[in-house]
């Protein structure tokens, strides 16, 4: 992650779309828990998808952030959207994410989403999530994990560059992969127009990804993310 600006690409009205009286799912949406610490853009696309229809059988449950004045957050609080946030600077890890698991088991969380959470997690968190944490990264892993991981790309000189969305372990930028999506390096780019443009996959990666997910219709096989239909 590099440099990250605000962007004003998504002008959400602060309403909800219900469901019309009487529609019904064949599986209850699932509860996603957004973590940020940032600007956001990748929650607000999440967000986006799922009122215009485009990411069905999913609801937003909570936003919670560990920085107090995130932009994410005070879109999300525009937005009319659950919100909590619980301060991580100076505290131990443990501590502040029990409060954060004890806030995701309040609304009753599904999935965790990490959408810019720049915080690592603890084992603790993670085991009680198994394989129901995502992420997304800015880059093909298992290439440029950790931060910067665009300039770094742009600079080791690689042709072809991405985003993946993967399930959280306990080792950075590690766990299964769920979606890929690689675009091309052009000659004019720079490390921030390459940002750029990564960016606006992840915006419709995330979302492919967390649909996927939700139709349960996939198979843990080892390393592997296998669709099962
Ligand atoms: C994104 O580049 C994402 O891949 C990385 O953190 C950044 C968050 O951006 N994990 P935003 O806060 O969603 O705009």
């Amino acid at each position: 992650m590099t440099r990250l600006q605000p962007l004003k690409e998504f002008p959400l009205e602060p309403q909800h779309n219900p469901p019309p009286p009487g529609a019904r799912s064949a599986r209850p949406p699932l509860r996603l828990g957004i973590l940020l610490s940032g600007r956001g853009s990748n929650f607000l696309a999440i967000a986006k998808n799922i009122r215009s229809g485009a990411l069905p059988n999913a609801e937003i449950a909570i936003v919670l952030s560990n920085i107090a004045d995130a932009p994410g957050i005070l879109a999300a609080q525009q937005l009319n959207l659950p919100t909590k946030i619980h301060v991580s600077k100076g505290r131990p890890r443990a501590d502040h994410d029990r409060d954060m698991l004890a806030t995701l088991r309040e609304h009753k969380v599904d999935y965790v989403i990490l959408a810019g959470y720049m915080r690592l997690l603890s084992p603790e968190f993670i085991h009680a999530f198994p394989n129901r944490i995502l992420n997304i990264h800015p880059s093909l892993l298992p290439a440029f994990p950790g931060l910067d991981a665009q300039t770094q790309a742009f600079e080791y000189g690689v042709k072809v560059a991405g985003c993946t969305v993967h399930f959280v372990d306990e080792h950075l930028d590690h766990g299964v992969i769920i979606l890929q999506r690689v675009i091309p390096v052009l000659e004019t780019d720079d490390a921030h127009s390459l940002a750029l443009r990564i960016l606006a996959e992840e915006h419709q990666a995330y979302s492919e990804a967390i649909g996927r997910v939700a139709s349960g219709q996939y198979e843990i096989q080892g390393r592997r993310y296998v669709r099962t239909s």
